[in-house]
């Protein structure tokens, strides 16, 4: 297990979340973001929320597109998702069954109200990951991720959406909200399943 990998599983049994500053190499990194551009084909659709897959861009701002393994870039980003992936079940014990991630794209305007990545009784996602792909981001920006504690009544952490950060958080235990962004702001979404869950039914 590589350091890296070390040091996130570590992390999550202390406090359940990390962010990293930059866990990629630079050039997969800078690879992944000609992908996440809204190129007008159809690649990217409007988000969905919710059991019955509903589009509420007041809630839920961004649009999305799923990672292909067709793609050799998609492909080397969900290679290194599987090498974590068999790592953190190695010491962890958290029985991670599959990945799943989509490119995101907050235009100016675009947020995502504060809610979970769990369905009230489904235990579907286990590990949620964020990678953000904005190299130029300032604070003047916006689109920072809020992490709250579990009850949701107090923010543990905001992360400024830079290009190479990444955050790895429990699913179930962070409520989080995207703030408005005011410029176009490009990440990477995505969640470890356990085994047994349901396809996704809410992003
Ligand atoms: C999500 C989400 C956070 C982010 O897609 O469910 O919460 O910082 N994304 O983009
Ligand atoms: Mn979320």
């Amino acid at each position: 297990m590589t350091h890296t990998m070390n040091t996130i599983a570590e992390q999550l049994t202390h406090k359940g979340y990390i962010v990293l500053d930059n866990p990629l190499e630079n050039q997969l990194t800078r690879q992944l973001f000609p992908r996440c551009q809204d190129d007008g084909q159809a690649r990217f659709q409007a988000a969905c929320i919710g059991r019955d897959k509903k589009q509420i861009q007041t809630i839920r701002g961004d649009v999305i597109s799923w990672l292909n393994e067709d793609d050799s870039t998609d492909l080397a980003y969900l290679a290194w998702m599987e090498e974590l992936r068999l790592a953190l079940n190695a010491e962890l014990f958290l029985g991670l069954f599959d990945y799943e991630c989509h490119y995101a794209i907050y235009h100016a305007g675009a947020g995502y109200a504060k809610h979970s990545d769990v369905l009230a009784g489904k235990n579907n996602r286990i590990l949620s990951t964020v990678l953000y792909l904005n190299e130029a981001w300032q604070a003047g920006d916006g689109g920072e991720l809020v992490l709250f504690d579990p009850t949701g009544a107090e923010i543990i952490r905001t992360i400024a959406p830079k290009f190479g950060t990444m955050i790895i958080f429990l699913s179930e235990s962070f409520p989080h909200e995207v703030l408005i962004s005011r410029a176009t702001r490009r990440s990477i979404a995505g969640w470890f399943r356990a085994s047994g869950s349901s396809a996704s039914l809410t992003n």
